[in-house]
């Protein structure tokens, strides 16, 4: 079956759907862009990730915004013309295509909106059955984590540098304290607190992380948004990740050093299955 993409308002199969190379996007990383998740052939979260997409367009001062009923209804479209059950659609705004410039396009200057779908075993994979190891690499990104844009060439080339060397994932530290993972907010619990950053613009404010964080306060733990370090990271008696792609993940080794005895924590089972439980049910 061939992918049906979607491009400026056009549904065309992958391999016609073409963008300018004037784009902004190409040029400057001039881009935004959202990850929502499928499950059973639905939308998770879905609102969320326009409440932020909005955010993001404003903090860069994209003069105007898009209709989420119209993304709504892509969304979906691509949902149903790809088959899609289980795995994700990606939605990236840039601010179109222009003379190459410092200066932003004129105002009127139209978007480039595109969409595709992936499909991905976000339910039944080894990382949630097994955990994943990461290792810890210095932030080089810029101070705009906030910001959901489409410069992600630091964390690429983190997440490779990771991979290389026998872990599944970098977590990012600045100033001595973890920031977040290459694209996954990190978490760990400490005498039965549950720890994540506080959300600055050193990260990104996860949709997940949002959600999850509502499942732990509803299992009765107290939530600390706080700074932590490597050293309190590895004695943390369980670690995790959260992302619209990994929902909650086990963390069972940091460098070289194993979380407790190295398996998943029960906690971040319980709340792996708290968050889908909840995920099917609000999805759209
Ligand atoms: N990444 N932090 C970073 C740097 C991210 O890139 C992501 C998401 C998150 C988690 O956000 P959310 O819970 O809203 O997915 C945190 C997506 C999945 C990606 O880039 O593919």
């Amino acid at each position: 079956m061939v992918r049906i993409v979607y491009l400026n308002g056009e549904y065309l199969e992958e391999t016609k759907a073409k963008v300018s190379i004037f784009d902004r996007a190409l040029l400057f990383s001039d881009a935004l862009y959202e990850v929502t998740s499928v499950l059973d052939g639905k939308l998770i979260d879905f609102n969320n990730h326009m409440k932020r997409l909005d955010r993001s367009m404003t903090e860069l001062n994209y003069p105007r915004k898009l209709d989420h009923e119209e993304i709504k209804l892509f969304h979906r479209e691509l949902v149903r013309r790809n088959n899609l059950k289980e795995g994700i659609i990606y939605l990236q705004v840039s601010r179109g295509k222009a003379e190459r410039s410092f200066d932003f396009p004129d105002p009127d200057n139209e978007f480039t909106v595109m969409a595709f779908s992936q499909v991905k075993d976000l339910l039944n994979n080894d990382a949630a059955k097994k955990g994943i190891k990461v290792m810890t690499l210095e932030d080089h990104r810029w101070g705009r984590c906030d910001i959901k844009t489409t410069q992600l060439l630091y964390p690429s080339l983190a997440k490779s540098s990771a991979d290389r060397q026998g872990f599944d994932d970098a977590w990012m530290v600045r100033d001595g304290h973890i920031t977040e993972g290459t694209s996954n907010n990190a978490w760990i619990i400490r005498n039965g607190t549950v720890i994540t950053r506080q959300a600055d613009n050193l990260i990104l404010k996860g949709i997940t992380r949002e959600a999850v964080a509502e499942c732990a306060k509803e299992l009765n733990y107290k939530i600390d948004y706080k700074n932590f370090t490597i050293n309190e990271a590895q004695n943390a008696t369980e670690a995790f990740i959260t992302s619209a792609t990994t929902f909650v993940t086990p963390v069972i080794r940091i460098n070289d050093l194993e979380i407790a005895d190295g398996n998943p924590g029960m906690f971040t089972k319980l709340l792996r299955q708290k968050y889908i439980k909840k995920a099917l049910e609000i999805a759209i």
